[in-house]
């Protein structure tokens, strides 16, 4: 370590691009963030510019180092975390990308899934194999999709002249100077192209989507080696030990590293991942199986459940925006207070269908239970209310899925400040809450892994001592009380679903 200071994070989001600094004690020092342009060519389809977001996390890097005067002799290690899924296609002699990134949002691939895994047994064989359920959101559709439609890409595929990664990939390759073609597990086992079980690239499944394997990275360990710095511009030498995708980064930030401990992540959506340890187990609840991240030295592979609520926080923007009921979304939290119920009213935010347990994409939301007496409040209050019954929802098949009650419930996002929202949470989940003092764990994570890899931190025991504890949330409700609002909210979701 040589009295290196810090550990520093590259947490490469949909949105936006920051660099984070950390010290041995865990602390956020400081970070940089740097949005991006979010492109729709079409209705349904996103992309990013993959210049964007390369320059927008390499901006945010030098000017982290800058502010604070470092170099290769302060930094331990670097850590990515990044936005899963999203595909990029690159000529490794010039660097340049053949087309926008695809980004995990875009819906353009959803005809060819279905083509692809229309049958039951191969929707079954992609399942069984890959964790997932077969959908554009993953990556194999987005290359397939690129290798038909950027003119002579398949050819350059084939002849070994095109890269694939997703963005940890890509950032990786760049910032070793082209030395390091890798991914991580975590990653890899978005792209429904990796067999989970086998740990490797599955012969089948690319024969499936028609990719050749001489494009896909190498996958290391997720605390391991991906090459050290060579870049003009960024000081050269910093090993780059850790790599994660975003969410499963959020897991081993929070210190879930054992069986049955789950975070949720309160964002525009909400994601929710709990840890299974060495088993695989098949979702019966339309819920992913995916591979969590591990500490150096752990000799087999990981694994979570995940379920996501597609509209969480992005519910308090349309309050705000689209209704006028709120000034800003932390607004929501002191106005909620102002009423002790939502006198039954109800907000199901099923804008573009239901996610899991209800796979319901014709689903539209609704606001029911409306009374002249109905105030903005109580429309607030259901609202923030919605999102903890999403969850509620989603814990629920997790638990019957992984036959075990999840004790204590790990929160972080932007949505996690609000505290009656988490209060909330606690009374219908009856599980505790803990929101730690530093609830950017996206990125914590990615500092964990690399942290570890490098000997900046010895052991995983040391990170949970330095994991700071906020607040702590449980249950006041009565349960009686909090089972008639969970099945009130079945009713409000049942009628969605006509
Ligand atoms: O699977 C998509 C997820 O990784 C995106 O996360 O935080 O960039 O919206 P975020």
């Amino acid at each position: 370590m040589n009295g290196k200071r810090y550990v520093i994070a590259l947490d490469q989001g949909t949105t936006s691009s920051r660099s984070v600094l950390i010290d041995r004690t865990g602390r956020m020092v400081d970070f940089v963030q740097r949005p991006f342009q979010q492109i729709f060519p079409e209705p349904g389809w996103v992309e990013h510019n993959p210049q964007d977001i390369l320059f927008t996390q390499l901006g945010s890097l030098t000017e982290l180092l800058h502010r604070h005067n470092l170099t290769e002799r302060d930094i331990c290690a670097i850590g990515i975390d990044n936005q899963r899924e999203t595909t990029i296609v690159w000529d490794p002699t010039t660097g340049a990308p053949i087309a926008n990134a695809i980004v995990w949002q875009c819906r353009r691939t959803t005809p060819l899934v279905e083509e692809l895994c229309g049958t039951p047994e191969v929707r079954a064989m992609v399942r069984a194999k890959t964790g997932l359920l077969p959908d554009a959101y993953f990556s194999a559709s987005k290359i397939r999709w690129l290798l038909d439609n950027v003119e002579g890409a398949r050819e350059r595929a084939e002849a070994g002249e095109l890269l694939f990664g997703t963005v940890d990939t890509y950032l990786v390759w760049v910032l070793t100077g082209g030395l390091v073609h890798a991914t991580d597990p975590t990653n890899a086992s978005r792209t429904m192209l990796y067999d989970i079980h086998e740990g490797r690239w599955d012969p089948e499944l690319l024969e499936l989507f028609d990719i050749p394997a001489c494009m896909l990275p190498e996958v290391r360990p997720s605390a391991g080696s991906f090459g050290e710095t060579s870049y003009p511009g960024i000081p050269a030498g910093i090993p780059i030990c850790g790599v994660a995708g975003d969410q499963q980064a959020a897991l081993f930030g929070q210190c879930c590293f054992r069986a049955g401990q789950a975070k949720n992540t309160y964002g525009t959506g909400c994601f929710l991942l709990m840890h299974t340890g060495g088993t695989a187990p098949t979702s019966t609840h339309q819920l992913v199986t995916t591979i969590a991240a591990s500490a150096p030295g752990c000799d087999h592979t990981e694994y979570a459940l995940e379920g996501s609520v597609f509209v969480g926080g992005a519910l308090l923007q349309w309050l705000r925006d689209e209704l006028g009921l709120l000034r800003s979304s932390s607004e929501s939290e002191m106005i909620a207070e102002r009423v002790s119920d939502t006198g039954g009213v109800y907000v199901v935010p099923a804008f573009t269908g239901l996610g899991a347990p209800w796979w319901a994409p014709e689903a539209r939301g609704l606001i029911c239970g409306l009374t002249r007496g109905t105030t903005q409040a109580h429309v607030v209050r259901a609202a923030l209310e919605s999102m903890a019954y999403q969850v509620h929802d989603l814990a629920r098949a997790m638990e019957a899925d992984a036959g075990r009650r999840i004790e204590t419930l790990n929160v972080d996002g932007g949505a996690s400040q609000n505290k009656f929202l988490l209060q909330f949470q606690s009374d219908v989940l009856r599980c505790q809450i803990r929101r730690p003092l530093n609830t950017e764990t996206t990125s914590l994570g990615a500092a964990f892994l690399a942290g570890l890899a490098s000997g900046f931190w010895e052991d995983p025991s040391e990170l949970e001592e330095l994991r700071q504890r906020d607040l702590v949330f449980e249950p006041e409700m009565d349960e009686a009380r909090a089972d008639a609002l969970v099945a009130g909210w079945r009713k409000a979701v049942e009628r969605t679903l006509l």
